[in-house]
């Protein structure tokens, strides 16, 4: 029998971020630090914070429901929910599970990734994928975290860097201009892992009075050495992509980076040529959200007319691991 790969589209985009602002300011009260240091090397103004009985689950689902009704797909009709996530609401059952019962998707399969910063665009290349091989027809792509229940309030260095929400994409068959998925990089470089961590809670370190009293529960991070290898990497992610669809830089009408920093962002944007028109930031309002930051940019970009018809987008991330993506589609 001839086997045959199907073309694969975003027909939905939707987005979810909790209502709570903390901004810089609200930070000068817990740490020592200043709205001017935090905007000068980061970009951030603010990041939103899930409440205490808001779970990273409820922002998947959120945004998910937003991005079923923009594809005008029920949750009858959903195959598969994909949850990219390192702040599941438990180690398991997957966070999937919980998104599935709060949309009622009851005929979707579902399981959680974890590619940190690189985990939408590692899922939306997993979730394509069952698509092309023509096994579903509607998959729900979900990037969310609940970052604030993983950051050291006591390390000024990391503790203002992160941010809660949700994006969130469905995957369909289909050959219309609208999302269409043209090429796709993954990688891995986990020759540091150690750079950037959680490094207890897993079975290497599990959870003791020790542990805790270590504060080895929270996101460590080694900052200047990981700034470089974000550049690197979201650089050789970039061209690797737009090659590999045999269009060049200047081609791109938008490069959605995951939204680490807006300084990662500018030293990769100049080393790929790019031009400022072709940048999509919104780092200062939600700082990093690490799986969630590129599908909520994603949706915002759609939702504000920052993506036209015809227009070719870039979404390019890293994250802890070294996890590296790109995805490029078409619109
Ligand atoms: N406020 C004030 N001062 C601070 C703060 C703060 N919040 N944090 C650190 N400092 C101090 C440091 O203690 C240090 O002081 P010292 O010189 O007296 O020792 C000084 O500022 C400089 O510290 P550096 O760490 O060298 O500052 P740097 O310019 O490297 O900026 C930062 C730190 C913002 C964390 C930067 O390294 C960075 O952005 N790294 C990449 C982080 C990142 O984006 N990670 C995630 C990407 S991957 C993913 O998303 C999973």
């Amino acid at each position: 029998m001839e086997s045959r790969i199907y073309p694969c589209m975003v027909a939905g985009t939707g987005s979810y971020v909790p209502e709570k602002i903390v901004t810089n300011v609200d930070f000068e009260k817990i740490v020592d630090t200043n709205d001017q240091w935090i905007v000068e090397r980061t970009g951030i103004k603010e990041r939103r914070f899930a409440a205490d009985n808001e779970f990273t689950s409820d922002l998947a689902t959120q945004a998910a429901h937003k991005a079923m009704i923009n594809a005008g797909v029920s949750a009858e009709e959903i195959d598969l929910i994909v949850v990219a996530t390192v702040s599941s609401d438990n180690i398991f059952p997957s966070t999937a599970a919980r998104v599935q019962v709060n949309l009622n998707a009851m005929n979707a399969a579902g399981f959680d990734l974890e590619a940190a910063c690189a985990g939408f665009i590692y899922a939306m290349d997993v979730g394509s994928k069952f698509v092309s091989a023509g096994m579903y027809n509607n998959v729900l792509v979900i990037g969310a975290e609940k970052l604030s229940s993983l950051i050291d309030m006591q390390d000024r260095s990391t503790c203002i860097l992160f941010g809660d929400g949700a994006g969130a994409v469905v995957l369909q068959r289909g050959n219309e201009n609208t999302g269409r998925i043209l090429s796709s990089v993954l990688g891995l470089d986990g020759r540091r892992t150690d750079f950037l961590q959680i490094p207890a809670g897993g079975c290497r370190i599990p959870a003791s009075h020790k542990s805790i009293d270590a504060r080895l529960h929270y996101i460590t991070m080694k900052g200047k050495e990981t700034f470089k290898w974000a550049v690197t990497y979201m650089v050789d992610s970039a061209k690797k992509v737009v090659q590999n669809a045999g269009f060049t830089m200047d081609e791109i009408s938008l490069v959605i980076p995951h939204q680490a920093n807006s300084r990662i962002i500018m030293a990769a944007a100049e080393r790929l040529k790019l031009r400022d028109d072709q940048i999509f930031l919104n780092v200062e309002k939600y700082g990093n959200t690490s799986s969630a930051s590129v599908a909520i940019a994603l949706d915002e970009a759609q939702v504000s007319g920052r993506i036209k018809r015809g227009d070719k987008v870039l979404l390019v991330a890293f994250g802890a691991g070294f996890s590296l993506g790109a995805t490029l589609l078409e619109w």
